[in-house]
C-alpha cells in the first residue's frame, strides 16, 4: 500500500498524468510511495453523447457540470477505497489553501479526492452531497480545477516521508515554520560581478545558520509583515529581530 493516494476527478486525465509522472513526484510514484490517480468523469455519463454539462437553471452564460456523472465517478472511487473518502472541490469560491492545509491533509489522510470543475463550475447539489471542503489556490479564476488539484497534490505529496531525500528539505523552506526562506546561492562564488556572501564560504556552520535565520526574518519582515505578525519568535529570533530593526532604522536615517 502507498503512503498517500490522491484521486483526481477530472475531464482531462492526460494533463494530470503528463505533469505528475515527471521529476520527484514521478519517481515517488514509480517507487510506490505515493499514487496520484486521475479518473475520467466522462466515463460515468449515462447519455449517448457522453455529455457532462448542461445549461444553468435561471439562465446566464456558460455551462454547468451535472451532478450525476460527478457523483457516480466519486462513488466508484469510494467503493474502490471501501469507505467514504475525504473530498475536496477545487473552487475559486473556496477557502484559500495554505502550507498549514498541506500539513493537515498529509497528517490526517492517507487517501483523499480532489474534484476539478470546468466551465461555470459544478451543480451545487453534488457539493452538498459529496464534498467535505472547498479550496481555492488564490484570488483569481482559472479555466479548470486541474492546475489547483495538481498544486495541492504536489504540496501534500512532497511532505510524505521518502518523497524528498530528507524532512529538512521541506522543514527549512518558506512557510513551513511561519517564515520565508533565506536567499540561496550555488556555484560559482562570483557571477556577473555579484559575489556570494562571504559567510557562506566560511565553513562556520553556526555562523551560517545564524545568518540564514536572520535573512529569513529580514525577508519575512520586508515582504510579508502579515506573516511576521503571526510568528512566535524564540529568544534568538527576538535578538535577531532587534538587530534587523536597528539596521533598517539606520538605513532609513542615511537615506533621509
Ligand atoms: C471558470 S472556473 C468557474 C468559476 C466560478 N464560476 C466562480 O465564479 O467561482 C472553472 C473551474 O476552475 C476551477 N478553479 C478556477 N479558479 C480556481 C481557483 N482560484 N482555485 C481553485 N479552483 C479554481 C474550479 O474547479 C472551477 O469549477
Amino acid at each position: 500500500m502507498v503512503a498517500m493516494h490522491i484521486d483526481i476527478l477530472t475531464l482531462f486525465p492526460d494533463s494530470i498524468n503528463a505533469v505528475m509522472s515527471e521529476s520527484i513526484l514521478g519517481r515517488a510514484q514509480k517507487n510506490d510511495i505515493i499514487r496520484i490517480e486521475p479518473h475520467q468523469i466522462r466515463d460515468y455519463t449515462t447519455n449517448r453523447q457522453m455529455q457532462v454539462d448542461d445549461y444553468p437553471y435561471g439562465g446566464g452564460q456558460g455551462m454547468v457540470m451535472q451532478a450525476q456523472p460527478l457523483h457516480d465517478c466519486w462513488q466508484a472511487v469510494c467503493q474502490d477505497a471501501g469507505y467514504r473518502v475525504h473530498t475536496i472541490y477545487m473552487s475559486a469560491a473556496g477557502r484559500r489553501f495554505t502550507q498549514a492545509d498541506a500539513i493537515r491533509l498529509k497528517e490526517n489522510y492517507d487517501r483523499f479526492i480532489l474534484v476539478c470543475g470546468h466551465y461555470e463550475g459544478v451543480d451545487e447539489r453534488f457539493i452538498e452531497e459529496c464534498v467535505d471542503e472547498e479550496m481555492s489556490i488564490g484570488d483569481f479564476v482559472l479555466t479548470g480545477g486541474e492546475l489547483p488539484a495538481m498544486t495541492i497534490a504536489d504540496a501534500v505529496c512532497r511532505l510524505v516521508p521518502g518523497v524528498l531525500a530528507d524532512a529538512s528539505c521541506f522543514q527549512d523552506e518558506s512557510h513551513y515554520s511561519g517564515l520565508l526562506e533565506y536567499p540561496q546561492y550555488s556555484r560559482p562564488a562570483e557571477w556577473q560581478g555579484r559575489k556570494v556572501p562571504d559567510i557562506l564560504l566560511s565553513g562556520n556552520h553556526v555562523a551560517i545558520a545564524r545568518w540564514r535565520r536572520k535573512e529569513a526574518l529580514r525577508r519575512t519582515m520586508l515582504r510579508r509583515p502579515d506573516m511576521l505578525e503571526r510568528y512566535q519568535p524564540d529568544k534568538q529570533d527576538r535578538k535577531l529581530l532587534d538587530e534587523l530593526r536597528q539596521e533598517l532604522a539606520k538605513q532609513e536615517e542615511t537615506q533621509a
